[in-house]
């Protein structure tokens, strides 16, 4: 059976499945706390990592190394570029980009560097489980490409550029060095991302408001998947 890990990035993100699994036990290791608990009959450790490719590449690696977790689910909040994403939505990443990863002074291409790729697959086995809960709840999900890097994006322009560059759907802080550490670890993962914002100028305030809300919105549907994976 698998030992499933369950990360996102913020507090928020992990409150929603903290209130819901058993027999919850706390352990600090490497300034984090990684919480081993049940659900369903299933074990999981649940971490938030901090914000950020850094941080997310130092958990995801802890889970899967010190913890033995064999699958890991990302779950949190995405800015929308896909016109079709509107906030509390849901997107599953097909595949994961960087796109702060910037060397096309040396002629590659964005997102790219050597022995790198510029984007990293998730696990179609755990894209099926989630498309499986979605038609079971009746719940709409936009499965595409999701691209992180290490700035809250709160600008047109920069949107513009994501999406013109790697046609991302949505974009965020952590999947894609997530993505890295579970594919250079063969760990299936996945990753879902409930819409708080469009990344625009008002990106800054929708994200205040609807943060908490589109967290929860997340972390209850991959509660739901739990149960689903063997
Ligand atoms: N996560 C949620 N919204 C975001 C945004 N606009 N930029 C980066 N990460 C985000």
């Amino acid at each position: 059976m698998s030992k499933i890990a369950i990360m996102g990035a913020m507090p928020e993100e992990i409150a929603p499945l903290l209130e819901k699994v058993e027999n919850v036990k706390k352990v600090d290791y490497a300034n984090n706390s990684y919480y081993e608990a049940t659900y369903k009959g299933k074990e999981l450790v649940i971490a938030y990592s901090k914000i950020g490719k850094v941080f997310s590449t130092l958990t995801a690696a802890m889970l899967i190394e010190k913890f033995g977790c064999t699958k890991l689910l990302f779950s949190g909040v995405a800015g929308a570029i896909n016109p079709e994403l509107h906030i509390g939505d849901l997107i599953i990443a097909d595949k994961l980009c960087q796109h702060d990863l910037d060397i096309t002074i040396f002629g590659h291409a964005h997102g790219f560097v050597p022995e790198g790729a510029v984007f990293v697959e998730t696990d179609t086995a755990l894209r099926d489980v989630a498309k499986s809960v979605a038609s079971k709840n009746e719940l709409k999900v936009i499965e595409g490409t999701i691209a992180t890097g290490d700035q809250f994006v709160a600008s047109n322009d920069r949107k513009a550029f994501i999406s013109s560059t790697f046609e991302a759907d949505a974009l965020e802080m952590e999947g894609a060095s997530v993505a890295v550490v579970c594919d250079a670890l063969n760990v299936p993962f996945f990753v879902l991302r409930a819409i708080s914002d469009t990344a625009n100028d008002d990106a800054g305030m929708d994200f205040d408001e609807f943060m908490v809300g589109s967290a929860k919105i997340s972390a209850n549907f991959i509660l739901d998947m739990v149960e689903n994976i063997e």
